[in-house]
């Protein structure tokens, strides 16, 4: 183990006998071309707070980066600070995207080592960052394209659930002070909870190597509510299956292109995405959809547009499905989610209400999607014909098609 900080000392393990039980998703790490522009849109759009900086002002000499903050949502927004970091050869390659989805377990070099063993791919050796109040333990594995896993393990005044009650997220962290959109953000929240799940892109025929490197390396399952035969329609135009931890707590679709009338949005992404593999939405969770798509348009979010033939016909296909399966109708006001545009889709175990933005930077790469779970676990494959058909305008509009 190398040491950033002062000394070396074994951290306070805690015991379990599954070095792999993922405890949360620690953060999500983008590597962004100005983070602290970045920083202002994800305030301004998304209602983050800008909760902590380690820049050059906490003696950060490499890298600046900014912890955002939403419900149990962490994002970190990171930038080189000189021309050969390894954040600006990124950034030069794929634009604005995501790097890491980190994962908080008890002990980071335990799973470390264990995912190695399983047959995963080193991206980086653990590391300590340690100061008077704490310990922070992080070591990386590499996924699909240049994304990676970091396994974060945490101690002393570094615990998630200290962090979560505000307390530093790490060394060389420091409060963002000041920052007037965060009394604002405060004040209207988004509503924005917790990450739901997480999707990568891969090549044609790719798609199933992943699943079994989930499987294999990260010791996922295939999620059962979803595979591929579900999607087949004939707008199908992706392939997609989910893996999910043991405990469900994290899930990681993954898609492919599959040949359809019209370029696959898929592979519309492996080309801005210089031909790499990639994290293509990060879904996050909200009790009240109608509120925060509300708020989000309101702060100048740009959703998909969903042509309005799409809610002719949805009432009648989630109503059905609903009632087949003993459910009660959806209770959201009908005339509202069709004003403000969410998709609504149902299964046996209930219904969701969904809606995806737009990409969040010039290239059609990375988007959000804001979900609400009323039962139903599962994607929305019901939306998918309606989807394709929104994407496959903006593709046309983007000269994609
Ligand atoms: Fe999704």
């Amino acid at each position: 183990m190398t040491t950033a900080g002062n000394t070396t000392t074994v951290p306070d393990r805690q015991a379990t006998a599954d070095p792999l039980q993922l405890i949360d998703v620690d953060h999500v790490r983008f590597y962004v071309g100005n983070a602290k522009q970045a920083a202002y849109f994800y305030a301004q759009c998304f209602g983050f707070r800008v909760d902590q900086v380690a820049d050059l002002t906490t003696g950060e000499r490499e890298t600046a980066s900014y912890l955002l903050t939403q419900g149990n949502i962490r994002i970190l927004l990171t930038t080189g600070l000189q021309h050969d970091h390894p954040a600006q050869r990124h950034v030069q390659l794929y634009g604005d995207g995501v790097k890491d989805v980190a994962l908080n377990v008890f002990d980071a070099e335990k799973a470390y080592e264990r995912a190695l063993s399983n047959g995963g791919n080193s991206a980086y050796e653990p590391v300590e960052y340690k100061d008077e109040h704490g310990t922070v333990v992080m070591a990386g594995i590499q996924t699909y394209g240049e994304v990676i896993h970091s396994f974060v393990s945490r101690h002393g005044e570094y615990h998630l659930p200290k962090v979560k009650q505000g307390g530093v997220f790490m060394p060389r962290f420091r409060k963002y002070e000041q920052f007037a959109l965060n009394d604002y953000n405060e004040k209207n929240p988004c509503g924005l909870k917790y990450f739901d799940h997480c999707v990568g892109n891969v090549e044609l025929g790719k798609m199933n190597e992943w699943v079994e490197w989930y499987e294999n390396v990260l010791e996922f399952k295939l999620f059962k509510h979803f595979d591929d035969k579900d999607i087949s329609t004939e707008y199908s135009a992706l392939m997609s299956k989910v893996m999910s931890s043991g405990n469900h707590l994290v899930k990681m679709p993954i898609n492919e292109p599959a040949e359809g009338k019209k370029k696959s949005q898929i592979q519309e992404f492996l080309d801005w995405h210089n031909h790499t593999p990639g994290v293509q939405h990060i879904a996050f969770r909200t009790d009240d959809e109608l509120h925060s798509v509300a708020e989000l348009r309101r702060r100048g979010v740009d959703f998909l547009q969903i042509p309005d033939s799409y809610y002719d016909i949805v009432w009648q296909r989630v109503e059905k499905t609903l009632k087949e399966h003993g459910h009660d109708s959806v209770r959201e006001d009908h005339d509202r989610i069709r004003d403000l545009g969410i998709l609504v889709d149902a299964d046996d175990e209930g219904y969701l209400l969904q809606l995806f933005t737009k990409p969040l930077q010039d290239r059609p790469t990375l988007f959000f999607e804001i979900i609400c779970r009323r039962g139903s676990q599962s994607f929305g494959k019901g939306n998918f014909k309606a989807l394709f058909e929104a994407l496959e305008l903006e593709q046309e509009k983007r000269g994609n098609l």
